[in-house]
């Protein structure tokens, strides 16, 4: 069940979102014959591919298998439940129960009534953590919100130099990245930094990038939006309210840019987060990054969306005249991790709620 959790996580969450990462192995008298991860989203699943790459040897094996299989057939691909039971496995070892409601013990129900013996709950924690994501969209509707952010030692976010924390600490930010499928800054992140929010494999472009959203209310980089290096590097979303100008919508859909008018804007006349998270939920995204600034990680922070966070602390002082991390009310975070990163030091800390 180990190497399978293995295979599963092998594979970028952007693209099995929003289907969940499974990994499948087949065993027969000890030694495996097949094993397979989900790939893609829309691709077949991992019991389809181990199945066929065994063929009759499948008859009599046992199936390892991250997750409860599939039992529905609304979607793009056979129910895996089916296939199992098709290509007489004796035995199923699922780690845990797929919790979308569609599915939710039935495939494990159907594999005992065909007289399949099954195992479940083998590692279940960790099956139950990689899948954390998916678990969270299909109960809630919303991508889960990991947030990340650097800060000096002083709760600055900007420094006078390029990058405020060191190598190792930009490395982990890639591997955030290539978890997430889409990654979201407010608007004046955009028009200080002109960032590239990019997947990276050996400094360069990964072939599927996240999908980058702005929260820009109303649209007031529409100008200089199409030169900025987001338009260039990957599918990108802006987020406004109905207060942006009709030419600022027009500019971007000239340039062929996405955008997303929320029915309202919040109290405070910006995007309101709880629509954009419904929207990008009903997008298939599953697993959102925030990566900033500073007021957008306050709002992110203030109205409880974050699931997850990551704090870079670098042993820098910015001094007052750089950007706040937080100017929020008070906030304790419970069951802090923390490990160093080099000379930074990396906090980790779970919002335990809902
Ligand atoms: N160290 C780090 O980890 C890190 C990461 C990212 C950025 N940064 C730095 O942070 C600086 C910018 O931070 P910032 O705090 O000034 O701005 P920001 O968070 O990047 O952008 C804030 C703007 O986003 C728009 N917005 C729309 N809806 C919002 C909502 N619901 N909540 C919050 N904002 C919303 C607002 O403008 P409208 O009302 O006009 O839409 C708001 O003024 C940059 O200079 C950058 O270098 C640092």
């Amino acid at each position: 069940m180990q190497k399978a959790l293995e295979l599963a996580q092998s594979v970028a969450h952007v693209r099995t979102a929003p289907n969940p990462r499974v990994g499948c192995i087949l065993v027969k008298r000890g030694r495996v014959i097949a094993q397979a991860a989900h790939q893609r989203f829309g691709g077949p699943h991992a019991e389809a591919i181990a199945l066929e790459k065994a063929g009759n040897k499948a008859e009599g094996a046992t199936a390892y298998l991250t997750l409860e299989p599939c039992c529905h057939s609304d979607k793009k691909t056979p129910p895996c439940v089916q296939a199992l039971i098709g290509a007489g496995i004796a035995r199923a070892v699922i780690a845990c129960k797929d919790k979308n409601p569609r599915v939710n013990g039935r495939g494990i129900r159907m594999l005992r009534k065909a007289g399949i013996a099954v195992t479940q709950g083998i590692l279940r924690a960790k099956a139950q953590e990689l899948n954390r994501f998916f678990f969270h969209w299909v109960r809630t509707g919303r991508p889960f919100v990991t947030l990340k952010m650097a800060a000096s030692l002083d709760g600055r976010i900007t420094s006078a130099h390029r990058w405020l924390s060191n190598q190792q600490a930009l490395r982990f930010v890639q591997q955030l990245r290539k978890e997430s499928d889409a990654i979201l800054v407010g608007k004046d992140t955009v028009r200080n930094d002109d960032p590239r929010l990019t997947v990276r494999n050996n400094k360069k472009p990964a072939a599927l990038q996240p999908l980058r959203v702005v929260l820009d209310s109303r649209l007031s980089l529409a100008d200089r939006m199409p030169r900025m290096r987001l338009s260039r590097n990957g599918p990108l979303l802006l987020a406004c309210t109905p207060a942006a100008p009709m030419t600022n919508r027009e500019k971007m859909r000239k340039a062929g840019i996405d955008v997303w008018t929320a029915p309202d804007a919040d109290a405070r006349g910006h995007v309101p987060l709880d629509g954009l998270l419904d929207e990008l939920g009903r997008r298939g995204i599953v697993n959102l990054l925030v990566e900033g600034g500073g007021k957008t990680a306050t709002t992110f922070l203030e109205q409880e969306f974050v699931d997850e966070a990551w704090f870079v602390m670098a042993p820098l002082l910015s001094g007052p005249q750089a950007a706040l991390l937080y100017s929020g009310k008070e906030k304790r975070f419970k069951h802090a991790q923390v490990r160093a990163l080099g000379d930074d030091a990396l906090f980790h800390v779970r919002m335990l709620r809902g």
